[in-house]
């Protein structure tokens, strides 16, 4: 008899074979899981589940998988799964880090560009054919070179996002949980800030690039929007709820910042009409691992981790295992 897996939606052919290899795999519908309730019924059927990061695996998901042995996340970010019950009911749980670094560094660089330099304003302008010749005067914006870039979290897409900027000449500051190598600050010459609202006060673009916990949730209030320039940018790419959206959007309608590049949102798929108006505001539908390369390879690390735990290999032989 031979394990059953739960692919919650679609994802890429090459992986649900590859899986198919080895176990009896269901395929769900597009957004059916996007529902506790659904899952609480399908899950008792399932030896592993690799769900969506729009997936609320909650406790009583969790609890009613009496086979459940494995939830392998398409996704680096799991603040969808409740570790705590995971850990309970002895079930393991997979992300996957490291294959979409690059991709999420390049929208976070792609946001930041279309924001600073009024890409996709100007763009409407000429597509609504009000262009009548260059303009001294038209559509100034900010350039990188030579100011600051704050980052919210240091992992490894900060990271990546921190080269990224240094190589347009930004100057570089972070803030952390916990103070990184010095050899990282060598390279990037990145400056560590004690705490959030000194890194909001010294940047001229902040950037969000931490998971959403409890402690990270409206991590980005009033305070630290008024903290800010008022010609600041705010770029999220992590998660929406890492910003108080309507202190954002009334920050951005009353000039208190200058500008925001948003992949993420605090009640997705639903975005904050007063973000939907807001100007300078440059909004993407949760893409920011949205290459071939990257979908492709955060399917198969998912599938890896449902191989290596039901095929019963040692946790140490697979790396990319959540330590509950
Ligand atoms: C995308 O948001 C991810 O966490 O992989
Ligand atoms: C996520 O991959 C991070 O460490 O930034």
């Amino acid at each position: 008899m031979s394990y059953r897996v739960l692919i919650t939606e679609p994802i890429v052919e090459s992986v649900v074979q590859r899986l198919e290899n080895h176990f009896r795999v269901d395929v769900g519908k597009r957004g059916d899981f996007n529902n506790e309730e659904q899952l609480v019924k399908a899950i008792p059927n399932y030896d592993a589940l690799l769900p969506m990061l729009s997936n609320p695996v909650t406790a009583r998901v969790i609890e009613a998988g009496s086979k459940l042995k494995i939830i392998a996340n398409h996704a680096v970010g799991y603040n969808n799964i409740d570790l705590e019950a995971a850990k309970k009911n002895d079930v393991k749980v997979a992300n996957t880090p490291d294959v979409l670094t690059q991709s999420s560094a390049d929208l976070g660089m792609a946001l930041l560009l279309a924001v600073a330099r009024k890409i996709v304003e100007a763009q409407d302008y000429l597509k609504a054919g009000k262009f009548e010749g260059w303009e001294p005067l038209g559509f100034l914006g900010m350039e990188l070179n030579g100011n600051t870039l704050g980052i919210v979290g240091m992992g490894r897409i900060g990271t990546a996002l921190a080269r990224r900027a240094k190589a347009f000449g930004m100057n570089i500051c972070y803030h952390n949980r916990s103070h990184v190598e010095s050899e990282l600050e060598d390279e990037l010459d990145a400056t560590y800030m004690k705490s959030v609202r000194e890194l909001a006060e010294k940047c001229d673009v902040l950037s969000l690039n931490c998971p959403l916990t409890d402690e990270t949730h409206h991590l980005v209030n009033r305070d630290i929007l008024a903290a800010m320039p008022d010609h600041a940018i705010i770029i999220n790419t992590a998660r929406g709820p890492v910003i108080d959206e309507e202190a954002l959007a009334e920050a951005l309608h009353s000039g208190i910042i200058g500008g925001a590049g948003l992949d993420v949102f605090e009640n997705e798929p639903e975005v904050h009409p007063r973000i939907l108006n807001a100007p300078n505001c440059v909004i993407t539908p949760h893409i920011a691992s949205a290459t071939h390369q990257s979908r492709k390879s955060i399917g198969m690390l998912a599938a890896d981790a449902i191989i290596g735990v039901l095929q019963g290999k040692p946790d140490s032989d697979i790396p990319n295992l959540i330590q509950l």
